[in-house]
């Protein structure tokens, strides 16, 4: 009886066999000896999800970025040539990418999930940070920088939330917060506000605190209101009830707040301009 399989096809068989061979010796190679893997996931732990930039030594730096729309918290990093930096991302809205232009870290940014990459900038340059993955109207305009210098000895970082609020809390005019409104500010910060409020009129999940009191607002159902301090109260009580036009509803929680803490944080807020 003849071989039921052609010559050709068990040659094609062969080769394909040893192309996958190949292949997996590739990824082998990849792993352990360029020691090339895929973007961790760590389990979800809100230090780490908490925008931060933590100095570990003079090349060792870890950092929390936190993407939004349209914009990462840090978004301005400087580094010595040949840090390591130690990445945690995580995403306050919706799905965001993350790309750092010439190296190999390239993450999502996943609402409740944490991407962990590590990196090693050995050549000065700037780096670019994109975000690559569509995320609305200004997508286009979500962006940040590391600059790795030669002539500098440590690192920092610019645009977190921490910046803002030092700032929030020096008036235009000098004048220091009264007692009251630094409770509020505390009570905003540590309430979790600032994840989506942001006190520089940056856009952010929410409307941004600068300069909101007694602004006239555009509300979703076409009418007008003054934010004053009737509806700042009914807006943390009830923060569906009546929504600013191009903010959606849903996304706030009601918060555990007393009445008296309301108003602290109201206080607080008025001084924001
Ligand atoms: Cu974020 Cu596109």
């Amino acid at each position: 009886m003849s071989d039921p399989i052609p010559r050709i096809e068990k040659k094609i068989f062969a080769f394909a066999f040893a192309g996958c061979l190949f292949l997996m010796g590739l990824i082998a190679y990849a792993a352990f000896k360029l020691g090339i893997g895929v973007p961790g996931c760590v389990p979800s732990n809100d230090a780490l999800m908490k925008p931060d930039f933590i100095t570990h030594s003079d090349r060792q730096y870890e950092v929390h970025f936190s993407a939004y729309m349209w914009n990462f918290q840090p978004n301005h990093i400087e580094l010595p040539t040949g840090s390591t930096l130690d990445i945690y991302l995580t995403s306050k809205d919706v799905v965001h990418g993350f790309y750092i232009k010439n190296t190999n870290v390239n993450l999502m940014a996943v609402p409740g999930v944490l991407a962990n990459e590590k990196v090693t900038f050995s050549k000065p340059g700037t780096y670019e940070i994109f975000c690559h993955e569509y995320c609305g109207s200004a997508h286009h305009n979500m962006m940040a920088v590391i600059e790795v210098k030669d002539n500098i000895q440590t690192a920092k970082a610019a645009g977190l939330p921490q910046d803002a609020l030092a700032t929030a809390a020096n008036s235009a005019d000098g004048s220091v917060l009264s007692e009251a409104a630094q409770k509020g500010m505390k009570l905003a910060t540590e309430k979790g506000c600032m994840a989506c409020h942001s006190v520089d009129g940056t856009r952010v999940v929410g409307p941004s605190f600068k300069g909101i009191y007694m602004k006239q607002e555009a509300l979703t159902d076409g009418s007008t209101i003054t934010v004053d301090d009737a509806y700042l109260k009914e807006s943390i009580k009830d923060p569906d009830a009546k929504v600013a036009q191009g903010y959606n509803k849903g996304l706030m929680p009601k918060l555990p707040l007393s009445e008296e803490e309301i108003n602290l944080v109201i206080e607080w807020i008025k001084t924001v301009k």
